[in-house]
């Protein structure tokens, strides 16, 4: 199985600054990997053109689970289509901790991303105060159970997990590789049908760092943050994952 590598821009790249990344990233191609690159909203359309003919996918970072209605500010997955994603990202810890996400609402925006042929990528991890009273890997059993709740095997066999432990997101203190790996091992464990799925880590994964992770078994690839945002280290890394591999 070919890793994933899953590029999340967050709130970062207008389109000029989307346009400026594609330039220099797009000098090289990655045939040994899978890459997804999440740019926001406002340049979903742009990005999907520019990268159309290549092998690079693009993700939503978010979506509404409703396919269309009386939603302010929200996107659903038609348009996420419609504008040339094929993946979203679902469950992100920043929507579940500073935007109110629950696990019911990435059960249902999950089914609605199947349903309408998106491949969700859900994201679960635990706090620190959770991993310290040594409860990390109850939480996320909890919680991707709670995500795949009622999709059955052939559902869930459609999926990409991705493991972002909170206290490892953009703050450069990244999980030992093997503690992931046992992580995501449970992960894959605990619902019929995600034996064959990729799972991602991610959590200040970086060009020096994700060979490690990029080597262990339960662990087909990454949720790359603030390293995906330059053009040359986001190829490295991409490089060196497979290296590792
Ligand atoms: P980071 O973010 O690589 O900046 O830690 C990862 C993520 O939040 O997906």
């Amino acid at each position: 199985m070919k890793h994933l590598i899953v590029a999340n821009w967050k709130m970062n790249m207008t389109g000029p600054q989307a346009s400026a990344f594609l330039d220099a990233f797009l000098d090289e191609r990655f045939p040994e990997s899978d890459v997804v690159i999440a740019p926001p909203f406002t340049s979903v359309a742009q990005v999907a053109a520019r990268l159309r003919g290549t092998s690079i996918a693009v993700a939503g970072q978010n979506m509404h689970w409703e396919q269309s209605g009386a939603f302010t500010g929200e996107v659903s997955a038609p348009m996420l289509l419609d504008a040339g994603a094929t993946y979203v990202i679902l469950g992100h810890s920043e929507r579940r901790r500073l935007f109110g996400e629950t696990d019911a609402n990435v059960n249902r925006k999950t089914k609605t991303a199947l349903t309408n042929g998106l491949t969700p990528i859900v994201c679960v991890g635990e706090s620190e105060a959770q991993r310290d009273a040594g409860d990390a890997v109850d939480h996320i059993v909890a919680q991707t159970r709670a995500a795949l709740d009622g999709l059955g095997r052939d559902g869930a066999s459609k999926v990409v997990m991705a493991y972002e432990p909170l206290w490892a997101i953009g703050t450069g203190k990244n999980c030992h590789a093997d503690g992931a790996d046992t992580a995501m091992a449970a992960i894959r464990g605990c619902v019929d049908g995600l034996a064959g799925v990729r799972i991602l880590y991610g959590g200040s994964v970086t060009p020096e760092n994700v060979a490690a992770y990029a080597s262990k078994p339960n662990i087909n690839g990454g949720l790359i943050g603030g390293a995906s945002l330059d053009p040359v280290g986001f190829a490295n890394l991409i490089r060196s994952a497979y290296q590792g591999s």
